[in-house]
Order: structure tokens, then sequence, then C-alpha cells
């Protein structure tokens, strides 16, 4: 068996995030500026199945049986052993991902996709990507609470979306080049620690936080017709009032004020956190002649990396 790789982008989340869990729209496109990547070789007769994560220095072995605190990739790889119904391989696979992990970037459904796309492949029964969605998230529903799909989706069909839970899935064309800055606090805020917080919160308040949720729902949908339309200036105040609405759901962070206070200073058309909050990435709407003073701007107000993307 030749050496068999496949890839996997990260995402950003646009308009809509924790919104998307209540069933209201989001938009998502793939970030491939950071991406995970899976290298299957064969392995040593009788070893099984061995995934080297070498980012984080450790070596997981997939036996049949599940143990109770099976790590993700672990129970990924199974899920995949099951589905196929083949038995555990003699396989080894290496895992690089420059995606950080826990900072709203995909980084746990973009290791997952690139691990199944490779294993699968290797295995000689290579997955459509509806089938590869599907099992992705049944990882992501095991590790990160009450996922809506958003980050499997967007990472495995390497498309944009706009995405309401359950519903088939949509893309959309973007009317003008959409400039953007993707700048890392540094911190970071797994997924399903803000996601059960503003369940939590809902639980407790149900008609106010009702009330915010719609509210980013009508923010989306507004997003999407900005972003057809290639109209920048609403799309930087869209964000703002995303920003808003989400720091009422208490997922934002001082962190993540700093940086967009940082970045609305220097010239963006708007900045918002994106994913789940808390820690992890914000993004920063600029027009492209403004990208570089905002890119300094954010730098010396602590952001630990930022990135430049263009929609098209
Ligand atoms: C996480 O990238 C996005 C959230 O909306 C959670 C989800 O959609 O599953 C916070």
């Amino acid at each position: 068996m030749a050496e068999i790789t496949a890839t996997a982008p990260g995402k950003i989340i646009l308009f809509g995030e924790h919104a998307v869990v209540y069933g209201q729209p989001a938009i998502a496109v793939p970030l491939p500026a950071v991406q995970s990547r899976a290298v299957v070789r064969p392995g040593r007769a009788g070893e099984g199945l061995i995934i080297v994560a070498a980012n984080l220095g450790r070596t997981f072995v997939v036996r049949t049986d599940a143990q109770p605190d099976d790590p993700a990739l672990v129970v990924a790889a199974r899920l995949l052993l099951t589905h196929l119904r083949q038995p555990v391989p003699d396989l080894q696979v290496v895992l690089h991902s420059t995606i950080p992990v826990a900072s709203g970037l995909g980084s746990g459904a973009a290791v997952t996709t690139a691990l199944l796309r490779a294993l699968s492949v290797a295995l000689g029964q290579p997955l459509d990507n509806e089938t590869l969605n599907a099992l992705v998230y049944e990882v992501e529903k095991l590790y990160h609470g009450t996922p809506s799909g958003i980050d499997n989706t967007v990472v495995v069909y390497e498309r944009p979306v706009y995405f309401v839970r359950g519903q088939p899935i949509e893309t959309f064309t973007v009317g003008a080049p959409v400039h953007l800055l993707v700048a890392d606090t540094g911190l970071a805020s797994p997924t399903h620690v803000a996601v059960g917080d503003v369940r939590r919160l809902r639980d407790a308040e149900p008609a106010r936080i009702d009330a915010v949720l719609e509210r980013i729902g009508t923010v989306a949908r507004s997003a999407r017709s900005a972003i057809e339309r290639g109209d920048t200036l609403t799309l930087g105040r869209l964000a703002r009032e995303n920003q808003a609405l989400l720091r009422e759901l208490t997922v934002s962070s001082e962190a993540l004020e700093t940086l967009i206070a940082a970045a609305e200073g220097a010239g963006a058309l708007g900045a918002k956190l994106s994913g789940a909050g808390r820690g992890g990435n914000l993004i920063a709407f600029v027009r492209a002649e403004a990208a570089p003073a905002v890119m300094a701007a954010l730098k010396s107000a602590g952001a630990v990396r930022v990135l430049y993307t263009v929609l098209t």
C-alpha cells in the first residue's frame, strides 16, 4: 500500500454561532490557511491501528473493545471500522494540524475529517461527503455536547454554507470580495463549555434568550443578502450587531473585547467573535486598504496570530 494523505481545512463562522444550535441560520466558510492532515502508512503485522497525534506528542492504539476514556480520535476510527464492517487493520496514521485547538476554528471537526478520509481510502472504501459528514457529526456529538452540525458540514464539504440545522445544505454567492482578518486571543475555550452555559442561561430565562437568538437569526439572514450584494459596509454593521447579541449570551470576554475595540479603533468596519467565544478567534471585516493598519493594531493589542483572508 502506498502512503495515503488527506487534508481538511479549518472554518470560520461569519454570523450566527450559538443561535444555530437552536435552529437559527448561520453562515460559515472554510479557512484553508490552517488545516489538518492525516497520513496513513502500512503498519507492522499484528500491531493493529496506531494513531500518532504529532502536535500533541501522543500515540493512541485503536482496540476493538471500547474503553470509557477513549479519546475522540480512537472513537472516530472505531466508528469508521464499524461502519465499513472491517476488522482493526495493521496501519499507522500520523496526524498533523496547524489549526489551534479550542479556538473556534473547527479543529476537532477537521482532525476527525482528515483521519476518516485518509483511513477510508487506505481501507479501500473511500467515503462520499454525505457519509463522512454524518460520521464526523457523530463524533462531534460525543465530544461537544449539542453541536448544530455546522462545523463538520463546512469542513467536510469545504465550501461556504448558509446552514440551518436539519435542513439541506445551502451555499451562497459572494457579490464582491469580502476582506477579513482572523485574530487569535490565544485563549483556549472548549466549545461544549460555552454551548452548555448558553443552554443553562436559556433554561433560566427562556423568553429573553429566545428573543436574542431570534435577533441573531435576523442578523444572519441580512448578512447573507449583504454578502450576495457585495455590501461590505452593511456586513461591518451586522458584525457589530451580532457581537452585541453574543455579549448578551455571555460568550464574549475581556480578551475578545480588547481585540475587537482595537480592530474597530484602527478602521475595521466591524468585528465579532467567531465560534464558541470566551477565547479563541475573532473576525474583523475590513476594507482591503485598511487591512495592514488593523492587523498591526490587533497584534499590538495582544493577538497571538492574525490571518488575512478574502472571500471571493
Ligand atoms: C462552534 O463552532 C459553533 C457553535 O454555534 C456551536 C455549534 O454550532 O455546534 C457555538
